[in-house]
């Protein structure tokens, strides 16, 4: 039954197009977002900045009313993992904010995230930060048609985790395509040479959501914002990749 489910779709010259205009947007959107980020701005601030950059391109932001989110970007600081709900909150010099952002161009999506460095930081999360990132560049080189959905999986766990990280088991990446969210969904911890093959021409988000402390998270009572439950701070870091035969092109940059 679950057979199905995990067919993983592959996109055409034509639509890889439309997610080549999508993805770059979005990257250079996120590029704004991060010369943007300085203390005392706030995080609906932020989400401005992105949104009317993205629709002065005649793009969509991808995220509004998705299963009723209520925000254009999602913007989580310091101990929220992801769908941070953008309002005035203000940065801090030494927080990290996580922002996750898409956009859609004649019906394909581009989805990526960065975590941010508020001034400076701590060096122990400094380090959650780079590790994070860096975790999403291992999994980039495996990747490749014809490896299987769990060697991806295993790379970002393993990595994160040799640092003592936890990898959030709540929430995953996902194929991308003319939904936000198609099949399958990528876990960031799993077992190698398990799951489905993955074919070129594939279109992944691939998103490690990295915790410095216990990998567990809870739901804030405004519905959306996950939390680690310990309190500690978590780094994300996405982007949209293409599988080829030879490897893994990153869309969503510049
Ligand atoms: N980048 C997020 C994801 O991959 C999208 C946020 S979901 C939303 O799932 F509902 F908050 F929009
Ligand atoms: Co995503």
């Amino acid at each position: 039954m679950a057979r199905r489910k995990q067919r993983i779709p592959v996109k055409s010259d034509a639509n890889l197009k439309k997610m080549r205009l999508a993805c770059s947007l979005t990257a250079r959107a996120l590029q704004i977002a991060a010369d943007a980020v300085k203390p005392g701005i706030t995080t609906l601030e932020l989400d401005s900045i992105l949104t009317e950059f993205v629709i002065a391109e005649n793009a969509i932001p991808a995220f509004y009313n998705y299963h009723g989110y209520p925000a254009n970007a999602c913007i989580s600081v310091n101990e929220e993992v992801i769908h941070g709900i953008p309002g005035n909150r203000q940065l801090n010099s030494g927080d990290i904010v996580s922002v996750d952002f898409g956009v859609i161009i004649d019906g394909y999506y581009g989805d990526a995230a960065r975590t941010f460095r508020v001034g400076a930081v701590p060096d122990d999360i400094d380090k959650l930060v780079n590790i994070t990132e860096q975790s999403f560049y291992e999994a980039c080189k495996v990747i490749k048609a014809g490896i299987r959905l769990g060697d991806i999986s295993h790379t970002i766990q393993t990595f994160c985790e040799s640092y003592g990280y936890g990898i959030v088991r709540d929430y995953v990446g996902h194929g991308i395509g003319s939904n936000l969210h198609e099949p399958p969904q990528i876990p960031n911890f799993g077992k190698p040479g398990t799951g489905p093959i993955i074919p070129a021409g594939a279109t992944l988000a691939i998103e490690p959501m990295v915790t410095m402390g216990d990998f567990r998270v809870r739901v804030l009572d405004d519905g959306w914002t996950v939390v680690t439950r310990d309190g500690l701070p978590s780094a994300h870091y996405e982007n949209t990749v293409l599988v080829t035969v030879k490897g893994c092109k990153i869309l969503t940059k510049i």
